[in-house]
């Protein structure tokens, strides 16, 4: 296999001391690094530490003679088979994502033509800001990787997901990403393998006549999350799924249903399931007597709509013989979430449900304020977009039934 080699852009984070041990690693699996050290990384590791590792200059400086005679920052950008950042700081992404190019790391993202590998690591409320979130799907989108971070005990004392990924982790990834494969989040642990979910998502549609039917605003974009998420964590998910105009996430078995009769079906024929997560917006009501041919506006009275109750598939479930292990509910309210939570989980026998405030633009928004209800805890939760929830709840669930 020809040499293989890598820029490093070493940014200014705490966890900028592991990045040395990363030099080291890849140097053993015959990987050569060039390093280039942000002015907030020289904070923490110095140049004369990365050069005695690496065995080779640091670039530092963007409007350096020296640096620029030896090689040009263009030229530096493109001089690898990867870019990796360890650690990426919530501001190097910032301006990765914006296109900001005022030093010789941010230039060197903006400049290379190759594949950009991320290791991120910043406090959890900066992880989990909007801002923060929004830059990396940016960044994602455009094709870069990223391996972490993980959830754990942070440098400032707090704990959460924000917390980089340990140097083998990182030299794992790159090796993968210098391969070609993309993929790498398969080197997160599966704390979820071996494990069935069955997740409902968006709304039910219940006809009236061939051309109408009485539905919901839901979006299906937190269930489609939550199904993402768990597959991400290695399980087996089943996400059963009404009309939702969203692309279905990778690797999940889907099954399209239209009413919450047909839900239900499809829920039953998918036990048994170690989970099963009712996200699903079911139309709490059908018509009794909808007709097979298109009801005609020709001036005659036509008749009232007679509405029947739709099954309660997650009371169902709940009861079910064969019920899965942790049955978890969502709740809807505009008013008295938590109470309303606290009825709905005696009401429906589940285990745990989440209850959100949908009286702003929750339904079909990005965002969502969840407030976690069990028997014996009441868990609010920041605000933070549908994706992170969605990790928020797998990661949860992944305790759960890991202590079940
Ligand atoms: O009773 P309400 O609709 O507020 O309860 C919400 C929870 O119950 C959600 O988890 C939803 O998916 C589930 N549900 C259901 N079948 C119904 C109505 C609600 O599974 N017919």
């Amino acid at each position: 296999m020809s040499e293989k080699r890598i820029v490093l852009i070493i940014a200014g984070g705490i966890a900028a001391f592991k990045s040395l041990l990363l030099i080291r690693l890849l140097s053993k699996r015959g990987i050569k690094t060039t390093t280039i050290l942000t002015k907030a990384g020289a904070e923490f590791v110095t140049p004369l530490s990365i050069g005695a590792l690496s065995g080779e200059r640091v670039f530092t400086d963007l409007f350096s003679l020296s640096d620029e005679a030896e090689m040009g920052h263009i030229e530096l950008s493109r001089s690898a088979d990867l870019v990796v950042v360890v650690p990426a700081t919530a501001d190097l992404m910032a301006k990765a994502a914006n296109g900001l190019a005022n030093d010789l790391a941010s230039t060197t993202l903006l400049a290379t033509d190759k594949r950009v590998l991320y290791a991120p690591a910043m406090n959890v409320r900066m992880w989990e800001h909007a801002a923060t979130q929004e830059n990396i799907e940016t960044l994602r989108t455009r094709g870069a990787l990223f391996v972490g971070p993980v959830e754990g005990d942070m440098a400032c004392g707090e704990y959460g997901f924000g917390r980089m990924v340990e140097p083998e982790q990182i030299a794992d990834a790159i090796e993968k990403a210098l391969a070609g494969i993309t993929h790498i989040d398969d080197l997160a642990p599966k704390p979820l393998k071996g494990k069935h979910i069955l997740i409902t998502a968006g709304p039910t549609r219940e006809p009236i006549d061939p051309v109408r039917y009485l539905s919901n605003h839901s979006s299906g974009k937190q269930g489609y999350a939550i199904a993402r998420a768990c597959a991400e964590l290695g399980a087996n998910v089943s996400l059963v799924s009404g009309p939702v105009s969203i692309t279905p996430p990778q690797g999940v078995n889907m099954v399209y249903i239209e009413t919450a009769r047909d839900m239900l079906a499809a829920c039953e024929a998918a036990l048994p399931a170690d989970v099963f997560i009712s996200v699903a917006a079911v139309a709490d009501w059908r018509a009794m007597n909808a007709t097979s041919q298109k009801i005609k506006k020709d001036g005659t009275q036509i008749a009232p709509l007679e509405l029947a109750e739709n099954p309660d598939i997650l009371k169902t479930l709940s009861s079910h013989k064969n019920r899965p292990s942790l049955v978890v509910g969502f709740a809807a309210e505009t008013n008295d979430v938590t109470s309303h939570a606290q009825a709905k989980l005696a009401k429906k026998k589940c285990d745990w449900i989440i209850a959100n405030d949908v009286s702003g633009d929750v339904m079909g928004g990005d965002h969502n304020t969840m407030i976690l209800v069990t028997e014996n805890q009441i868990e609010p939760w920041p605000l933070m977009s549908k994706q992170k929830a969605a990790e928020k709840l797998a990661a949860i669930i992944a305790k759960e039934i890991g202590a079940l």
